[in-house]
């Protein structure tokens, strides 16, 4: 039957799937008595670093706070630049200032909207420490030319997985190809939580020590503290509840590629852009993003129709009001994607009625049938 709305998500169908074991785990949680870091929390961190490739996870309370402390525990803050996308959910900055850090926003690549290698180039100065990618909706932003520049100028690549758990490039997991990748578990993210959470994945054991002295007030043992930290611990029932959806990821990240594969055939012959994948990119469509000159009258015709959708993100974040203020060259392709994007909804519990009411909706705004 034909639905009547398509809603842009809905997390109470992947609950309904996992309730048994979801209960299972918080039962034994009940049993246990240990709330926050313990045993469920160093499974977790060892099968996260394990599935990107690397050795170490630092679980932390937010994807926010993976991003401040690997800042902070790399020594990167006052007088120091990061270079971060100016296209990107506002947190990556929000990050690079709480961290003491200066942002730098960089414009990103017509295609695949992630940070563009040369405009990273043209605003390396003599202050800058870092490079912040972010694997934008899902899709692994060009690390190989991002790392050469990493390498030629000594710094920092850290890379922004909140969107890409599980997304490859040339066989590689990202989060595994820079200094460190920082996870968020958002309800609404590929690997979502049950409240907030985030993960911070690095090969360098020396970082992974000063991510775990600095998300518990910066104690160095329980009664002795090393320098000032915070507090940024993940608990035991997110970890425990996290464990059961990573074992489904690989097979939910799949499940969206075929529902992309889907939109990407029908939707071909429109005047739309589409996020068709290069060789060797393994996108997991965290989010599906079409771009239109047409978007709000698109974005208005399918909420008629009762299809709902989201733009990610209606203003760049070198044009949010905190950072607009900043000099900085223009960022003219983050703007325009800004102008164009609109996301329509796909997540693994989507079904395929609901996805051919959204083609339907999509293809009669353009007239076609
Ligand atoms: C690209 C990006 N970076 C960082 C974050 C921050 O993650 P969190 O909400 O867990 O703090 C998000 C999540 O919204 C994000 O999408």
């Amino acid at each position: 039957m034909k639905p009547t709305r398509v809603p842009f998500l809905d997390l109470t169908r992947q609950d309904r799937e996992l309730r048994e074991e979801l209960c299972g785990a918080f039962n034994s949680f009940l049993r246990r008595g240990r709330h926050i870091l313990g045993p469920e929390v160093e499974s977790l961190e060892a099968e996260l670093a394990a599935f990107c490739g690397v050795e170490h996870g630092v679980g932390v309370a937010s994807g926010t706070d993976a991003l401040i402390l690997t800042l902070r525990a790399l020594g990167i803050g006052e007088g120091d630049e990061v270079i971060l996308p100016a296209f990107t959910a506002p947190p990556t900055a929000v990050a690079v200032t709480l961290s003491g850090a200066v942002p730098v926003f960089a414009d990103v690549d017509p295609h695949t909207l992630t940070l563009d290698p040369a405009s990273v180039e043209e605003r390396i100065t003599h202050r800058t420490r870092c490079l912040l990618p972010v694997h934008l909706y899902g899709r692994p932003a060009d690390m190989a030319a991002l790392g050469r520049l990493a390498r030629q100028h000594g710094l920092h690549l850290v890379e922004d997985c909140a969107q890409s758990h599980g997304a490859a490039l040339d066989g590689r997991i990202t989060g595994s190809f820079g200094t460190a990748g920082c996870f968020s578990f958002y309800p609404t993210k590929n690997l979502g939580a049950y409240g907030d959470g985030g993960m911070v994945v690095t090969s360098s054991g020396e970082l992974a020590q000063e991510l775990r002295c600095l998300r518990d007030y910066g104690r160095v043992d329980r009664d002795l503290l090393g320098k000032v930290g915070t507090n940024s611990r993940l608990d035991e029932l997110q970890a425990a509840l996290l464990r059961i959806k990573l074992r489904r990821l690989p097979e939910w990240n799949r499940r969206r590629r075929e529902l992309a594969r889907i939109y990407l055939d029908a939707l071909s012959d429109l005047p739309l852009g589409l996020p068709e994948c290069r060789e060797g990119e393994e996108h997991v469509y965290h989010i599906f993003a079409v771009t239109s000159e047409r978007r709000d009258e698109l974005r208005r015709h399918l909420e008629l129709e009762g299809v709902e959708t989201v733009v990610h993100y209606p203003l760049p974040v070198h044009l949010q009001p905190p950072f607009r203020s900043r000099p900085g060259p223009p960022c003219p392709v983050a703007e325009e994607a800004s102008r164009r994007v609109l996301s329509l909804p796909l997540y693994p519990h989507l079904t395929t009625e609901e996805q051919e009411t959204v083609i339907e909706a999509v293809r009669s705004f353009f007239g076609a049938s």
